[in-house]
């Protein structure tokens, strides 16, 4: 049973694994090149709490500016936080930047799960996907398609997060040798083509003979998952400081929300559960309107107010040219208040 089930997803996976710009052809050895870890990595990070059509374009430009690690690790933090806006959990790529640098130091990337599990960023999924899909180790990969699929195959009526370790048991009796990576991966496609959350596709799924869950009747129970908290909803201000043709932008400061990214000046609402108005410079105050955003943890409602007058801003920052606002690498919450004040 459990050779048949890695057997029969290999040969699910050979006919009908997407294409995808860092993936190597099904059954074909990892290459033996530098940049074929490099790109593995990239992927599963950007990939992260992110759809695969929102990484593509992201993953196409970051490895044409930068092509392998080194030259990843060679860049400055501001050029990568600009690049990566837009992509969102800016964390990710704080830490991408310093865990380039530290395999760069390293001459490379190290091969094994464990020695990859002590790079900066790099947690128990991460690893294991690079150990198994750049490097061919046998390696258990556990992401949320992957939670669903064996949840399902299996019948685990237990509640997540409780489940983990019984998913994470049975993914390890499944998992074969040889061709963990494309094994994993064949996991990832049915997850997110046929096993999916919702109207699961029974009739296309190569595992629809041998899933418990489906057999028990209401595969789409599954996983269990706790009652969702509901988001609380924030308010904040940001400010809109032009003059002539320029606009005052900012860097927001440390690892906090959307720490490093450059964005408006605004009034420290991700600091509080609630905005006040303490505007960075004296003048005339006009409100914009606002943009909504969700985070996470929250729902923002960000109020733009203009400030014209003939104050300078004190304090760090530059004036950027409007007219090149596109190249600001302003977090996606920022660009729609910009998009806001251009309108
Ligand atoms: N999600 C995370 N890693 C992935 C991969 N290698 N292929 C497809 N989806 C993924």
């Amino acid at each position: 049973m459990t050779a048949t089930i890695s057997d029969t997803l290999l040969d699910w996976y050979d006919a009908h694994a997407r294409a995808l710009p860092w993936r190597n052809a099904p059954g074909a050895p990892p290459p033996n090149d530098d940049a074929w870890p490099y790109r593995v990595w990239l992927s599963e990070v950007m990939l992260q709490q992110t759809t695969v059509a929102a990484v593509k374009p992201y993953f196409e430009k970051f490895t044409r500016i930068w092509p392998t690690v080194f030259d990843l690790a060679g860049a400055s933090d501001e050029d990568v936080m600009a690049a990566w806006a837009g992509l969102g959990y800016y964390s990710r790529a704080r830490n991408l930047v310093k865990c380039a640098r530290v395999v760069a130091q390293m001459g490379g990337f190290p091969e094994t799960e464990a020695e990859l599990l002590k790079l900066p960023g790099l947690g128990a999924y991460t690893a294991a996907a690079i150990a198994s899909i750049a490097f061919g180790q046998r390696a258990v990969v556990v992401d949320a398609n992957v939670e669903r699929v064996v949840s399902r195959l299996f019948n685990i009526e237990e509640p997540l997060p409780g489940s983990r370790k019984a998913i994470r048991e049975k993914t390890d009796t499944i998992t074969p040798e040889v061709r963990a990576g494309d094994f994993a991966q064949s996991m990832m496609d049915i997850g997110s083509q046929i096993c999916t959350s919702k109207a699961p596709r029974c009739l296309l799924c190569p595992l629809s003979d041998v899933c418990e869950g489906r057999a028990a009747g209401e595969p789409e129970r599954l996983p269990v998952k706790p009652a969702k908290k509901a988001k609380p909803e924030r308010r904040g201000t940001a400010f809109w400081i032009e003059r002539e043709e320029r606009v005052w932008l900012v860097k927001r400061p440390g690892t906090g929300m959307l720490g490093g990214m450059r964005s408006l000046p605004d009034d420290g609402w991700s600091a509080r559960s609630n905005g006040c108005d303490a505007a960075p410079l004296e003048g005339e105050m006009t409100s914009l309107g606002a943009v909504r955003h969700t985070f996470t943890h929250a729902h923002l409602t960000l109020e733009l107010v203009r400030i014209d007058g003939a104050a300078v801003p004190s304090g760090e920052g530059e004036w950027w040219p409007l007219s090149e606002i596109e190249a600001a690498g302003l977090p996606t919450l920022f660009a729609k208040a910009a998009r806001l004040a251009l309108a």
